[in-house]
């Protein structure tokens, strides 16, 4: 566990601060009440006994995510966040990407910001026991985004949120007066010669309307930009991004590799996501 992060961490349990133990096997509250494992691959499990891990990406899917990922087909959207990260004004703080999977947009947006730490927060050990070595300057926590975060109040300069669940009053609280939530979400354009023809979960058009509703108690929407580009895949490549998407949780294998087989190899795919920028109030 890096110990620079320690310091913008809270219990889960009882909001007290967190410290590192003299062994540096275990966080401990400095209330004495509860202490929480950091596993040898180097990712703290802040997770309550009664949490509900049902959500989380599998090995499987966090697997297909890490090659995806690695190939560089999100290119853009990495360096998009980036850009946040350099033009984040806020006086100090950490970047914190909440659901941040493998850990692999921290760790661009970390390589923008080259004066600050990071948090990638997941309720997947698979996939943070690869967040965990994603970036040199960041650390990796098992937690659940619907539950009170292990993170510091105001302790985020950038809270970073991209495909992933989202709970408003705690992205919030972790997050600097002067700070920026960033908001990756998809649009219906997104996949969209692969929603069809394999039967994925299907994103509406007014996903960014109902995003900014959602967050409207606690931040005013600042800029928005979509952000759209085509990948060119083959049929293993097609495989791997319906298995590192929501729709692995809905397919029958056998029919979706005879319905990628009758597509097109290479297949020219839209990407579009937005990217929200939103303010605290
Ligand atoms: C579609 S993936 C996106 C991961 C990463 N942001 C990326 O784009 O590469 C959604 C992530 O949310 C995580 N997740 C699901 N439910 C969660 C919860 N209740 N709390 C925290 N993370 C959760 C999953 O384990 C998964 O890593
Ligand atoms: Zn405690």
């Amino acid at each position: 566990m890096l110990h620079d992060v320690v310091a913008l961490l809270r219990c889960p349990h009882c909001g007290a601060d967190l410290a590192a133990a003299s062994d540096a096997r275990v966080l401990r509250c400095t209330a004495g009440r509860h202490t929480f494992d950091i596993a040898r691959q180097g990712y703290a499990n802040l997770l309550a006994g009664d949490a509900r891990t049902g959500t989380a990406d599998t090995a499987d899917m966090v697997a297909a995510r890490d090659a995806f990922l690695q190939a560089g087909h999100y290119k853009p959207i990495a360096e998009a966040l980036a850009a946040e990260a350099a033009a984040s004004e806020a006086p100090s703080g950490a970047v914190v990407d909440v659901g941040a999977g493998t850990g692999h947009y921290l760790a661009h947006t970390l390589d923008a910001a080259p004066d600050r730490v990071g948090l990638a927060l997941d309720i997947s050990k698979y996939a943070l026991r690869r967040a965990a070595k994603a970036h040199p300057r960041a650390g990796a926590l098992v937690c659940d985004a619907w539950r009170p975060l292990p993170v510091r109040d105001a302790a985020a300069a950038l809270v970073l949120n991209v495909f992933a669940p989202r709970n408003p009053a705690e992205l919030r609280r972790i997050l600097h007066p002067g700070g920026t939530l960033a908001v990756v979400t998809p649009t219906a354009a997104h996949l969209a010669e692969l929603v069809g023809a394999l039967g994925l979960l299907r994103v509406d058009d007014d996903k960014k309307t109902r995003l900014d509703a959602a967050l409207a108690p606690h931040f005013t929407p600042d800029r928005a930009h979509r952000v759209g580009f085509t990948l060119d895949l083959g049929h293993d490549d097609i495989a791997t991004v319906v298995g590192m998407g929501p729709s692995a949780w809905h397919t029958d294998p056998a029919e979706l590799r005879t319905r990628i087989a009758a597509l097109p190899d290479p297949l020219a795919v839209t990407a579009e996501v937005t990217l929200s920028r939103y303010r605290p109030r």
